[in-house]
């Protein structure tokens, strides 16, 4: 980006940013918090917070930006990253597919109805619990303790953790996920133990960030792989795209198509009510709204998002 068009984005963003939020803010009455991991209910609904970072680390905070919450599904993008890496392309994709379901994100319905039975896309949950199979480890330990370094690498901060309570919290009520587990190993999609697998997934599902962290996380996948601030490939580019092409059609998940129609980036989103997305080439975006719509995207958001995308021409179309 010529650098008169980054410094007058950059401008009017400062100059406007905690207005846009103030008006996407009033759109948290039309959401829910998320219920069914009971410990994610404790969040407030009326929460938004943004963070936008550029290719030098300077950022722009507005809102509830110092709200600390779990990756959730946010965390799939990441994990299929390091199982590429771990294993390469053709390992990844003979246990998922490369297709959006249509469906909601802990739907079974196309794990019995359509043959070989191996989830539609490492995006939904049965794909993810595929995806955390795959991470290389000779224990669970081992397992999850890659994860974290990988993450505490990608959003440049060593001090990313797990948030115990959390993860405790999904473990003890997922049962809609352990039978997405049992219905994979049956299917032979899972070489490893169920409880072990799921322990992987909810493990990664609850490392705790804040709106920078997930800027931060969105910065490197922006620039295909390469930490803009510390000069440094932390991803092989041809994963990324595989990242970034699943996060375009799989990300939101069945409002997928909604989202690229009224921002067109490619972002992700998890039940604690975040997205990470990014301007490819240009910056990071993090952002949290707790309050979700019925398809479990951030209704402030998604909202939040659809001004910043019309008012920088940010669609990628
Ligand atoms: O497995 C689950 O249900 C959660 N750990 C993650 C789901 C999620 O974030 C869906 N996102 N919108």
């Amino acid at each position: 980006m010529p650098h008169q068009q980054h410094d007058e984005t950059w401008k009017k963003l400062h100059s406007h940013i905690d207005e846009w939020v103030t008006v996407s803010k009033t759109h948290t009455s039309e959401g829910h918090v998320a219920s069914y991991i009971p410990e994610l209910a404790n969040a407030s609904g009326d929460i938004l917070g943004l963070c936008i970072i550029d290719i030098e680390g300077q950022t722009i905070l507005s809102g509830d930006s110092n709200f600390r919450f779990t990756l959730q599904s946010i965390s799939k993008v990441f994990s299929l990253i390091l199982a590429l890496m771990d294993n390469g392309e053709d390992v990844v994709f003979s246990k998922v597919g490369m297709e959006p379901t249509g469906d909601d994100f802990n739907s079974m319905l196309k794990l019995e109805l359509i043959e070989p039975g191996i989830p539609f896309n490492p995006l939904i949950n049965a794909g993810a619990i595929a995806i955390s199979s795959l991470i290389a480890g000779n224990s669970t330990d081992e397992q999850v303790e890659r994860i974290l370094h990988f993450f505490r690498d990608i959003a440049d901060n060593p001090s990313l953790s797990i948030n115990q309570n959390v993860f405790k919290s999904e473990s003890d009520t997922a049962h809609r996920n352990r039978s997405l587990a049992y219905f994979l190993k049956d299917n032979g999609v899972l070489d490893k133990e169920v409880d072990d697998v799921l322990r992987v997934y909810f493990s990664h599902c609850s490392i705790e960030v804040n709106c920078t962290d997930l800027a931060r996380m969105a910065l490197v996948l922006a620039h295909n792989g390469v930490d803009p601030i510390r000069k440094q490939r932390l991803i092989p580019r041809r994963f990324v795209q595989i990242a970034k092409t699943f996060m375009f059609t799989c990300g939101m998940y069945n409002a997928s198509g909604e989202f690229a129609m009224n921002v067109g980036l490619p972002a992700k989103s998890g039940v604690s009510g975040s997205i990470l997305t990014m301007v490819p080439g240009q910056y990071g975006i993090g952002i949290v709204g707790p309050a979700l719509n019925r398809k479990g995207n951030s209704t402030a958001g998604v909202h939040l998002l659809g001004i910043l995308s019309q008012e920088f021409d940010w669609s990628m179309f």
